[in-house]
Parts: structure tokens; C-alpha cells; sequence
């Protein structure tokens, strides 16, 4: 049976415009190629973990517009449940403009239109749902009292978070106690721990830290360096695998919604953080968010290849 993962979080349409270097302040640069794709961090990750092999519920909000169309058709698409995906009637869909570069690099900013409206009271009309997942996967691209919301509804129903703080914010501490899994990459680290994160002793000190306020699994992703693992059965980095980049967005999404599938589906922590590697490396080939996410059959091909 495929494990039950609830996604909590945004839905954007990306605007990605492909350069060979992105623009300085004030700067226009020519050339590049133009695609509208599905993204949002939240509806990123339920897409990978969907296509990863799991039983999605996606609980979000887009506006009463065509991109929230396309969203919501996307989303049936791959088998998503969007009976928690709320059409908002005040606010226009979430829109992420993205510039990616020669090296697949990017630099993105988001207007979060509906997004903002996912409130705690949409959490609690979709608490049933949390009873029978097996993990709930939250990002902070939402209102932080609604994942503060989510997280603790998790915990009273004892269901593991994995928490993606991703973009970085100030998180209050109480947070943490509700968390299983901790994601952050190395700019969330360090705004999260207080260590500047720049490489593997100065994660292994950032992620002692955070470990040290309670949450039991911690993981900071390094991009191409891999991934710091702090947890009781594992302690040390994993590596990622050797890719020719294209387009590094939602590399870290693809990367924790395939991470829940293979938690979920019971893998031990190195051979799950594996298989979310491989997502991550293959989704970074192509251009666009949720258009790079794969299946779980090329993930699995990937890792009987010779990687
Ligand atoms: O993590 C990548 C995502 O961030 C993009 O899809 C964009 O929509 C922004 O939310």
C-alpha cells in the first residue's frame, strides 16, 4: 500500500526566464528563453512525492483564476487529493518570477497572492486528514501561525513533521518540539543555529545545535556537496550525485518530497536521504519546477545505473 503523506503549503506559477548570467541591480541582460511552469515550494514537494510513489492529500489555496486552474489540473494529474485545495476568492493565484542562469543557478522572487491566505482555520477543516498520514510535510512559503498550526495538530495526533524551513525565516522555538525531521540548506542552518554553514565541520556544528533544541533528525543540504546527516543511526555526509545542471530550482523540494515518500514507505535514514539524492540530481536536468520532478521508475532506474 502507498504511504499517506499530507502536504501543507504554496502553489505559484513560475514565470522562469532562462540567461546566461543573472542581471546586477538595475541591469538588463537579453537572450533568454521564456517558460511558464508549475511551482510553489509546498505544491512542489507534494508533486515529487506524488510521482516518488506516495498517496498525496495537498492542503493549499490558489485564487479563482486561470493559474489556479492550471494548478488544481495539475494536481489531479498526478493523483493529488485537492479536496483541501482552496480557491480564493480576494486574492489572485501565488506567481514566482525566476531567473536561471548558464549554470542552472537562480534567483527567484515570489508574490504569494492566495498563498497568504492559508490560514490555521483551513488547517482545522482539513484535520481529519492528518489522522491517517504517516508523515506531514510543511515549508514556510505559507503564514507562519498556519505551519505553526499544522505542526502542533501533527504532534497532538503523534504523526511525524518533516519541516523544510525553506525560505529562511526566525522560527520560535516551541516550534521544534513538534518537529521530526529538519531540512533546512545552508543559509536556513545558519539563520536557524546561529553557525555560519559553509562547509562540512561548520554543518556538523550547525546541525549539533539544532539537535540540541530537540529535533531528532536533522539534515542540512549542501547542493552538489551532498547532504550533513545528524540522527542516532547516522552521522556524517551523504553525497549527491554528479550531474550536468540545467536548473537548480525546486532541486531542495523535489529532494523533501521524495525524502518523505521513502521515510514513509519505512527506508532506513541513509538509504532515504539516498533515494532523495537521486530525485533531487535527475529533477535538476530539466527546466521548471513540478515539469522536473520524477517518476519513481527513472528514480529507481537512476540508482540501478551507475550511480
Ligand atoms: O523552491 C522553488 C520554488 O520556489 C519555485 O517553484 C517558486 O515558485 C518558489 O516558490
Amino acid at each position: 500500500m502507498k504511504p499517506k503523506i499530507v502536504v501543507v503549503g504554496s502553489s505559484n506559477t513560475d514565470m522562469i526566464v532562462k540567461v546566461d548570467r543573472i542581471p546586477r541591480t538595475g541591469e538588463t541582460v537579453l537572450g533568454g528563453r521564456f517558460v511558464t511552469a508549475p511551482g510553489g515550494k509546498g505544491a512542489n514537494q507534494a508533486v515529487a512525492a506524488a510521482r516518488a510513489g506516495a498517496d498525496v492529500t495537498f492542503i493549499g489555496r490558489v485564487g479563482n483564476d486561470m493559474f489556479g486552474q492550471e494548478a488544481l489540473a495539475g494536481f489531479i494529474r498526478d493523483g493529488i487529493d485537492t479536496r483541501f485545495v482552496y480557491i480564493d476568492e480576494s486574492e489572485p493565484s501565488g506567481v514566482a518570477s525566476i531567473v536561471v542562469d548558464r549554470n542552472g543557478e537562480n534567483s527567484i522572487a515570489v508574490a504569494p497572492g492566495a498563498n497568504a491566505n492559508l490560514s490555521t482555520r483551513d488547517i482545522m477543516v482539513a484535520q481529519s486528514v492528518f489522522e491517517s498520514a504517516d508523515i506531514i510535510l510543511v515549508q514556510l512559503e505559507i503564514p507562519l501561525e498556519t505551519v505553526y498550526t499544522a505542526c502542533n495538530e501533527a504532534k497532538q495526533q503523534g504523526i511525524p513533521v518533516l519541516l523544510n524551513p525553506a525560505p529562511a525565516h526566525v522560527l520560535n522555538k516551541n516550534l521544534f518540539s513538534c518537529i521530526s525531521i529538519l531540512t533546512p540548506n545552508e543559509i536556513e542552518a545558519s539563520l536557524l543555529s546561529g553557525i555560519e554553514v559553509t562547509d562540512e565541520p561548520t554543518a556538523e556544528a550547525a546541525a549539533k545545535e539544532l539537535a540540541g533544541q530537540g529535533i531528532p533528525i536533522v539534515l542540512i543540504t549542501m547542493g552538489s556537496r551532498g547532504v550533513f546527516v545528524h540522527s542516532h543511526e547516522y552521522m556524517g555526509m551523504i553525497s549527491s550525485f554528479d550531474v550536468e545542471p540545467v536548473d537548480t530550482t525546486a532541486a531542495g523540494d523535489v529532494f523533501n518530497g521524495a525524502l518523505a515518500t521513502a521515510l514513509a514507505e519505512n527506508f532506513s535514514l541513509t538509504e532515504a536521504v539516498r533515494f532523495a539524492n537521486a530525485a533531487a540530481a535527475i529533477s535538476v536536468t530539466a527546466l521548471g519546477a513540478q515539469t522536473s520532478a520524477p517518476t519513481r521508475k527513472v528514480i529507481e532506474d537512476f540508482l540501478a545505473g551507475d550511480h
